[in-house]
């Protein structure tokens, strides 16, 4: 039976060393927690670290007897590789990076990115001990991004899927990294790489096309020509488990304890890891100023803080600590009273039922980051109100605040907002409050892990299968040799060749894109046999098709079909076009040259083509863009179309269509072999207008409607050399 290999940095259980004994407990964490409450079900078994060196061979072999009764194997880490790979580089570069808080001082150590590289090995060579074929190969957050690309090294065809349990940031943090494209090439070794967040996908594709030499189709990015689908997967929590927690006996007496200790008082509720990322010294100030603003809280209300210990090998996290005892200790000194105490602050974890008996009874859910992936413990605090009363104040730097549309939103760099979030919160009327937690239960229920884990698996599935269905469209040796025996056995046949991308490679001068003496060798033995007719479909003007083919004897159609000329007939165009159009379009355009440098409009007789393939990378897509969105009514009213290709936006009459005009020459004449090749968006229109039984061909692996692709206009060119080659 196949399985499900799950891999991350930390296992769910971590290990403690007492005086030589060792003990198992509870990992803290989202991934751990999160992922914990499902992994055990199915025929899963997890790979990751135990949390502390463990060196002695026999003590190795304990741990590995006890966590394989858990179905977890252990892969061990020495002192120097959990300070330069954990420490270092996942928790002093990319953490730090990922959460917005690249800094100039941030120490890209060689030593550190070396041994990234080697622990992720290490894990690689764990999971291909014990893979198999058919296994899913599910790897987990940060620590791991090479993994991916190392196990596809090794077995290319495995299923892999990547989850990403924090932010991806944006292009321009990112390409900080001295070893981005490794990083970026490693991920990309998955078939799937999931995220919290529209905006982490985003972020991600965004990335890979500025930094490494790869396509994208919308969130479908072909690597090699194996399509890699990036997609968001807001991950949920067990809701059941929190739901039902408060029922059970022990739960209840710890509810009943905490509501006498703060009778007549609303508890604050805020639980994080010990983590700069979580907004704790901004939250402590804001409820410093609450105090000072309304003294009429004084002795009503609490904040009750649970920090969780984590990382605190990291001098930033070891500052931190610091920091929030003394702001922790000022606050009490200043404001506490004989009877009260305004902060109750722990710094240690809590077992699920404290967690949920302070989740059930808390007045307010204070949650405050200043960028987190998702943050489940929002979700959990919700999941447990079984009441429906109490509310949420939740960051909107939090994926969680994506889903949780109904918490009072907040941004964690303003106190003020923060403050009176919290006045609104403790003054919230009770119907409100269950308006709004029902909703919210409503999403966290629907939502849940479970839910996130069948739709992750199902689209992975879908991308094998799409992968499947890619391998087949390749027109290697065995395709052509089937296309060139229809080809022969033939008596009429007709051939739609695009001209840019297609029998040429990309220019970034647009007239220099000129056809070469291979190419007019090529077209010439296609012409020569009279069986053939060859037409160039171009989105070209007439006039650079007549220069370049007029005297080859091809049936020529430009401008996307406004114009054809077939051999020894004049050049023609379809009735009744109009183009008053263009003298409103035109203006719109020109100011987008005006601030675009490197960009510029072609006319054509019955189009406009805002071109910006000179452009600075970047700002040429920001344009088009806004261009795009500019001209979508205006294009709309007036029967025009708006066609963006490949670093151009065309604008042309909606009755202009290669598909068309295609379709137009087909039934001129009895065809039985008909063939397309073309690169760009609008051959795809000629790709669906043409009969099931013909050969469509893209040029490059992407998504398309074309049964067939070959990866470059230099195979085309071999294909076409070979199909017209001499019995
Ligand atoms: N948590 C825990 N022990 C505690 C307090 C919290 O295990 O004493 C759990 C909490 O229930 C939650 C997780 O730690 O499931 C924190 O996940 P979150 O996504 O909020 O933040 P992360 O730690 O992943 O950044
Ligand atoms: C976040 C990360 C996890 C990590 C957890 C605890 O949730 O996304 O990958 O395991 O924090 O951090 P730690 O460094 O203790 O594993």
């Amino acid at each position: 039976m196949s399985k499900t290999i799950i891999v991350s940095n930390r296992l769910p259980v971590k290990i403690s060393n007492d005086e030589g004994s060792l003990s198992f407990s509870s990992s803290e964490g989202g991934l751990a927690t999160g992922l914990g409450s499902i992994y055990q079900d199915n025929n899963n078994i997890w790979i990751g670290w135990p949390g502390l060196e463990i060196g002695d061979p026999g003590q190795q072999q304990e741990v590995i007897e006890n966590l394989q009764s858990r179905k977890l194997l252990p892969v061990f880490l020495t002192q120097e590789e959990i300070s330069e790979y954990y420490e270092g580089f996942s928790n002093e570069i990319l953490w730090p990076i990922f959460h917005y808080y690249a800094s100039t001082y941030t120490n890209y150590q060689q030593s550190n990115w070396d041994f990234y590289q080697s622990v992720n090995k290490k894990f690689s060579d764990a999971v291909l001990s014990i893979v198999e074929a058919g296994d899913t190969i599910w790897i987990h957050d940060y620590q791991l991004l090479l993994l991916p690309g190392m196990i596809r090294a090794r077995q290319p065809k495995v299923t892999i899927g990547f989850f990403l349990h924090i932010p991806f940031p944006s292009y321009e943090m990112f390409r900080l990294i001295p070893w981005r494209a490794e990083l970026l090439e490693g991920m990309l070794g998955a078939d799937l790489v999931g995220f919290h967040t529209y905006d982490d996908v985003q972020h991600f594709i965004n990335a890979v096309v500025r930094i490494l030499p790869h396509n994208s189709s919308s969130n479908v990015i072909t690597v090699k020509d194996r399509p890699v689908v990036a997609e968001a997967f807001p991950m949920g929590i067990d809701d059941q488990k929190y739901a039902s927690l408060p029922e059970r006996p022990e739960v209840q007496e710890q509810i009943t304890h905490l509501k006498e200790n703060f009778l007549n008082q609303k508890v604050i509720l805020s639980v994080d890891r010990l983590d700069y990322s979580k907004g704790i010294l901004q939250r402590l100030m804001a409820f410093e100023q609450l105090l000072a603003l309304y003294p009429e809280y004084v002795e009503k209300i609490v904040l009750y803080m649970i920090v969780v210990p984590s990382r605190d090998a990291v001098p930033q996290y070891k500052e931190l600590r610091n920091e929030i005892d003394k702001r922790v200790g000022n606050i009490n000194s200043l404001y506490r009273t004989m009877d009260w105490t305004p902060i109750h602050y722990f710094y240690r974890s809590f077992p699920i039922e404290t967690l949920s008996a302070l989740y059930n009874m808390a007045h307010v859910g204070l949650v405050t980051p200043m960028r987190d992936g998702m943050n489940l413990v929002s979700k959990e605090f919700v999941a447990s109100k079984t009441e429906n009363t109490g509310v949420l104040i939740l960051s909107e730097m939090a994926g969680a605040s994506k889903e949780l549309l109904d918490a009072l939103i907040v941004n964690p760099n303003n106190i003020g907002e923060i403050i009176q979030a919290i006045v609104t919160a403790l003054n919230m009327p009770e119907e409100e409050q269950k308006n709004r937690m029902e909703q919210m239960r409503l999403v966290v229920s629907q939502f849940n892990v479970f839910h996130w884990v069948k739709v992750y698996m199902d689209k992975l599935a879908e991308v094998k299968e799409l992968q499947k269905s890619m391998q087949s469209r390749n027109v290697d040796s065995v395709v052509a040799k089937r296309i060139r025996s229809n080809y022969l056995a033939a008596k009429k046949r007709i051939l739609f060749l695009d001209y840019d991308g297609t029998l040429v490679g990309f220019n970034a001068n647009i007239n220099k894109a000129t056809p070469d003496l291979d190419l007019y060798d090529i077209i010439k033995r296609l012409v020569q046999d009279e069986k053939n007719k060859v037409v160039v479909i171009s989105g070209r003007d007439y006039k650079k098709l007549e220069e370049w083919f007029g005297n080859t004897g091809v049936h020529m159609i430009s401008e996307h079909g406004a114009w054809q000329r077939s051999k020894d007939q004049p050049w023609e165009s379809i009735r009744g076009l109009n183009d008053q159009w263009k003298e409103d379009i035109f203006p719109i355009l020109k100011t987008y040259v005006d601030r675009t440098p490197g960009a510029f409009i072609e006319e054509k007789s019955f189009s406009l083509v805002w071109h910006y393939r000179k452009a600075q990378n970047g700002l040429g897509e920001l344009r088009s863009n806004e261009l795009i969105n500019n001209l979508a009514y205006l294009t709309k009213d007036r029967g025009l179309q708006l066609l963006p290709g490949n670093k151009v936006i065309e604008i042309k009459n909606i009755e202009v269509n290669k598909g068309k005009a295609a379709l137009g020459c087909l039934y001129s004449d009895d065809y039985d072999f008909v063939l397309a090749i073309g690169d760009d968006d609008t051959d795809e229109d000629i790709f669906k207008a043409l009969p099931e039984t013909a050969y469509t061909i893209k040029v490059g692996s992407t998504v398309s409607a074309a049964a067939y692709y070959l990866r470059s206009p230099n195979e085309v060119r071999n294909f076409l050399r070979e199909l017209s080659e001499p019995v």
